[in-house]
């Protein structure tokens, strides 16, 4: 496993590299699944305003059939409302919640703003209990503020 700051350096890299927006997600959603041993499901979701939903555009893990997620359904669609960061230590105490995966049990979730709009985020799954930390809190905080130089 990297850690963080060297992470950080090549998220970094993959964004100033100016290839394909789809492609720079999708490489940054491998590289967080592969290189933290607790990010099981690693995507992100794109907010379209008028129909207040979410898309998913790029992620690494088990295929899921939550492409498209309604403002306000579950983690991801709270996180479009409220704009702020939601980390779950346990899905199974969440009832607004939509599984992808059985042994998912917690999740975080991090919004992108663009000139303080949130216009998407970055959801990640662990199949531990209690996965996430302040830490990946910062960290994930990071890649969304490099993520967001790619929509200005
Ligand atoms: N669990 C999320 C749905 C997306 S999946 O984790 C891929 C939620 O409750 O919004």
């Amino acid at each position: 496993m990297s850690t963080y700051p060297v992470l950080q350096k090549k998220v970094q890299r993959m964004i100033q590299e100016n290839i394909e927006t789809r492609e720079t997600l999708q490489r940054i959603c491998s590289l967080l699944r592969d290189e933290i041993p607790h990010y099981d499901w690693v995507g992100f979701y794109f907010a379209n305003h008028q129909t207040k939903t979410l898309h998913l555009e790029a992620y690494s893990g088990d295929k899921t059939e939550h492409t498209q997620i309604a403002f306000g359904k579950g983690i991801c669609g709270q996180v479009a409302e409220t704009n702020r960061n939601f980390i779950v230590d346990d899905v199974r105490s969440q009832d607004n919640y939509i599984a992808c995966s059985v042994a998912v049990q917690s999740e975080i979730v991090i919004p992108i703003f663009v000139k303080g709009v949130n216009i998407g985020q970055i959801d990640i799954d662990s199949h531990t209990p209690r996965a996430f930390t302040e830490e990946d809190e910062a960290f994930l905080e990071f890649v969304c503020l490099e993520v967001a130089q790619l929509y200005v």
